[in-house]
């Protein structure tokens, strides 16, 4: 069976209130359209059709670089003429998947088993029982339980409208079938629209056999229409994501305070304290400890490694048991080699910590090259611009830099070179040596502290 998957994203998403079209609004920090997207590739579909509406240019451009062919819905006439605006670019001897851009949660194997209970004879539609069927499209069956028809709710009767299978809106078709019910779909019904959910009848009454899959659960189908919506999808996915990382291995502190945006790969025996927020793809090894409240962007962080609470990681790459935190600040370009250390109020930018190194109290790297085994004291500051240009740091192994030294860039500090506390370092410091640079200290012996003057008023 080759398939054809056609998204309809051409709703306007009023209720969002946005400026960004319902399809693009984050969900799991990507769009509701690429969770729809991703689930459609586990199809292995021939083609992508996403028929789209307001705000499309938009759609359009994020999603360039995606194998899409896009159709155009001037005037939502409802969502038959959706589907029906995608038929021309579609092979007839597909079985077209239908699916919803603002229904990003439902699963891949539900799609499949849509697919295939379709296959290339049938009709196939998911429903499912519905707490609360307000508002949706319900199941009507005969007496032996086959699908008849779906009908609308402002076009149902009463006994119908007490159907609690609903349509889910996802439907799968042979397009041979499809495209002549699609073809003959009037609007003459309550919403003056036309309505896909109509070529039900027509299946059935074709003699063509309409097979029912259930979906999971309702939030698999939720749709997703405002900004409440979005946040228990948003919920759900993450409980989703959480559920997945513990069955792989990973020790949730609480599964309901971790939020991860983007993709997560955790070796074996990670643990994840309270309140992580991880964006972009990040790479956990083994027995790595994320302590609580840390946000961790775009980062790979290797086997034994702990990061201690409150440290944010852009962009950064951590070696093997290395220690982070708590309150550091790796922003992008910060390497850190096995066994080096970052402590706490310590922010690093471009910068590369050899293997032992220690940076371990409220300081600034940027632009520096630091070798192995050096340790940096507390409160150093690397002055790598000058106003106008980032200029590098050189420190060599070995080396011990005091506390509170000033290195203005460009400067190198030779391999085991010690420079004195206090120091403002701006010509180079040879290896193997003291430098100290700062005002000598002097005492004025003859020195009175003045006393405050009487004032007779
Ligand atoms: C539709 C179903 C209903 C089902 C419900 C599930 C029909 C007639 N009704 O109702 O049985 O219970 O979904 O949520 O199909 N769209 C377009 N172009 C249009 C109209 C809609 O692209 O002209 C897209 C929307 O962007 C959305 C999807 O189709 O992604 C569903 O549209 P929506 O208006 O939400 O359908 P409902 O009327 O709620
Ligand atoms: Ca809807």
């Amino acid at each position: 069976m080759k398939i054809t998957v056609v998204i309809l994203a051409a709703g306007q998403g009023t209720r969002m209130r946005s400026e960004l079209p319902k399809v693009l609004q984050p969900l799991a920090g990507r769009p509701l359209l690429a969770h729809v997207l991703d689930t459609s590739e586990t199809l292995q579909p021939e083609q992508i059709v996403v028929v789209y509406g307001h705000g499309g240019e938009q759609v359009r451009e994020y999603f360039a670089d995606r194998r899409i062919n896009w159709v155009e819905q001037v005037s939502q006439l409802g969502t038959g003429h959706a589907v029906q605006q995608a038929m021309p670019s579609v092979n007839a001897a597909h079985t077209v998947v239908v699916m919803s851009g603002d229904v990003p949660l439902v699963r891949p194997e539900t799609v499949r088993s849509l697919a295939s209970a379709a296959g290339d004879q049938n009709l196939a539609v998911l429903t499912v029982d519905a707490e609360e069927a307000a508002g949706y499209g319900r199941i009507v069956r005969g007496g032996a339980g086959e699908v008849l028809a779906i009908v609308e709710e402002c076009d149902a009767t009463d006994d119908q409208r007490k159907i609690k299978e609903i349509n889910t809106g996802l439907l799968a078709c042979p397009a041979r079938l499809l495209g002549p019910w699609l073809d003959a779909l009037k609007a003459e019904n309550a919403q003056g629209e036309y309505y896909l959910t109509d070529v039900v009848a027509s299946a059935a009454a074709d003699g063509v056999r309409v097979n029912a899959v259930s979906a999971e659960s309702e939030t698999e189908v939720m749709g997703i229409n405002d900004k409440l919506q979005l946040a228990q999808a948003e919920r759900a996915c993450q409980a989703r994501i959480a559920d997945e990382l513990m069955l792989d291995g990973v020790t949730l502190a609480d599964p309901q305070r971790i939020d991860v945006r983007g993709q997560l790969e955790c070796d074996t025996d990670v643990f994840i304290d309270l309140n992580v927020l991880f964006e972009g793809t990040v790479k956990l090894g083994h027995a790595v400890i994320i302590g609580p409240n840390c946000v961790i962007r775009d980062s790979t962080i290797a086997d034994g490694t702990t990061i201690h609470a409150n440290s944010l990681l852009d962009s950064a790459a951590v070696g093997k048991n290395c220690s982070v935190g708590p309150y550091a600040r790796l922003r992008p370009g910060a390497e850190m080699a096995e066994e080096s250390r970052v402590g706490n109020f310590v922010e690093v930018k471009k910068s590369t910590i050899g293997k032992g190194s220690k940076v371990n109290h409220l300081s600034y790297i940027g632009d520096s090259e630091i070798g192995t085994d050096v340790n940096v004291g507390a409160g150093t500051i690397t002055c790598n611009y000058d106003g106008a240009n980032k200029h590098r740091t050189v420190i060599g192994d070995n080396a011990s830099i005091g506390s509170g030294v000033e290195l203005v860039a460009p400067v190198e500090i030779g391999a085991g070179a010690t420079i004195g506390a206090g120091s403002t370092i701006s010509k180079n410091a040879p290896a193997n040596q003291l430098t100290i640079g700062r005002a000598r200290q002097t005492t004025v012996s003859s020195w009175q502290r003045p006393v405050k003057k009487r004032t007779d008023r």
